[in-house]
């Protein structure tokens, strides 16, 4: 038996913001990272707040990939501001540092709910309608995601206006993690068919829509279409879970500090050659693993299908190197910086901990550490 629900409301288009003007809650703590407060942007949200009359207090402790230690204040914070909501702005870290304190609170401090309003200001991690929190262990060097569906905010609201202001650089990494959700959603051995509606509609949008953002600051309608995009893959991995490209992602972000984003990016070529069991030295045979069907699906909408299966997984893994590169993204981990030996060093715990990562168990190929091991090692150069 399977089933599929989509249990946060979202409220999307124009002046989606004004919802807020309408909520039924009477103490609100806003949490939101430094530079959204900073940016005026938190005004959008406190403005309404008080048009609404709605008293609030707002929690600024947040800061990128949020650790452990972040999320223990928040709970104090909770437990001595003692609201009815949570309003969470910010990009995926905001978001989810909101959710892990609000599960943390409800079921330790406050045992009562505590309703949670998303408001993302990047298009990448979907949080807003996902059961998902990824934490840091900043000691051990470890990303874990939590995933409960208690986590899943009441509310989400989608808008653009709030995704203006996002740097190229910031367009390219949580672009790319948009097309890693809806593409490890679609062949995860959780997939169905309400999952590959939503993961083949991202993939479409990002096709046409993830360059044009990142090129143009002020091309509004492809920034509202990759806002859009990043919810509908969110909800698609939801349902079907994603896949060992997370847990690669996980642990390599974790050890080197590489944004989320960049880190699946970088890894995504490899997965697709490891799940497909198709790379340049490939010649066709008489029948390929289930996910081939479903990567040359996704090539035909990027727009890149080709001769037959070998060569259209070939031009998938062609055209992510060539967004990559027209967004000026590293393609390897060296190019980020990174110390061969400080990095081979890592490898083995890195692989470890993909292999240990919740996101890895719905990987259509089932990896050995070894196999992990090896694509670490390719990635690096
Ligand atoms: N919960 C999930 O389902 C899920 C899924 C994928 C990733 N994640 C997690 O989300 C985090 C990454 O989130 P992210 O990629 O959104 O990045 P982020 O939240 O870390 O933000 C990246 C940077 O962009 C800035 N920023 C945010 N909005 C902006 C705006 N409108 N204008 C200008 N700058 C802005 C932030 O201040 C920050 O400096 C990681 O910890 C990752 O593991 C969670
Ligand atoms: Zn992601």
């Amino acid at each position: 038996m399977n089933s599929f629900d989509i249990r946060t409301k979202i409220y999307f288009g124009d002046n989606a913001l004004d919802r807020l003007e309408q909520l039924p809650y009477r103490r609100v703590l806003v949490i939101t990272d430094p530079f959204i407060e900073k940016s005026g942007m938190l005004q959008l949200v406190t403005y309404r707040l008080k048009n609404r009359g709605i008293e609030f207090d707002i929690f600024t402790d947040v800061v990128p990939d949020p650790p452990i230690e972040k999320i223990t204040k928040g709970v104090e914070k909770v437990s001595s501001y003692n609201p009815d909501c949570i309003i969470a702005i910010g990009g995926g870290s905001a978001l989810d540092e909101a959710k892990a304190i609000r599960e943390f609170a409800m079921k330790i401090v406050q045992g009562k709910e505590i309703a949670l309003i998303a408001i993302p200001t990047t298009s990448g991690t979907g949080s807003e309608v996902t059961s998902f929190a990824v934490v840091t262990d900043s000691q051990k060097g470890v990303k874990y995601p939590l995933v409960s569906e208690s986590m899943l905010p009441t509310e989400a609201i989608l808008d653009a206006e709030l995704v203006k202001s996002v740097p190229a650089t910031v367009t390219a990494d949580t672009g790319m993690d948009v097309l890693t959700h809806a593409l490890e959603a679609y062949v995860s051995t959780n997939n169905n068919e309400f999952s590959n509606a939503l993961a083949e509609k991202a993939i479409e949008i990002c096709g046409t829509f993830l360059l044009r953002s990142y090129l143009d600051n002020n091309d509004t309608h492809a920034r509202k279409k990759m806002h859009v995009a990043s919810c509908l893959a969110g909800l698609a991995f939801n349902s079907a879970s994603l896949g060992l490209n997370h847990g690669i992602a996980h642990a390599i972000g974790a050890q080197f500090h590489i944004p989320h984003g960049r880190a699946n990016a970088m890894v995504l070529p490899h997965i697709i050659e490891y799940n497909s069991e198709i790379n340049k030295h490939s010649k066709s045979r008489p029948t390929y693993p289930a996910c081939v069907r479903k990567y040359v699906n996704a090539a035909k909408l990027l727009g890149v299908s080709n001769f037959n299966e070998i060569t259209t997984v070939r031009a998938l893994v062609s055209y992510i190197q060539f967004m990559m590169k027209e967004m000026n993204m590293p393609l390897s981990v060296s190019q980020c910086g990174v110390s061969k030996d400080e990095y081979f060093n890592a490898i083995d715990k890195m692989a470890e901990s993909a292999i240990n990562d919740a996101c890895t168990p719905t990987n259509p190929r089932v990896p050995s550490k070894a196999e992990v091991v090896a694509i670490l090692e390719k990635m690096y150069e």
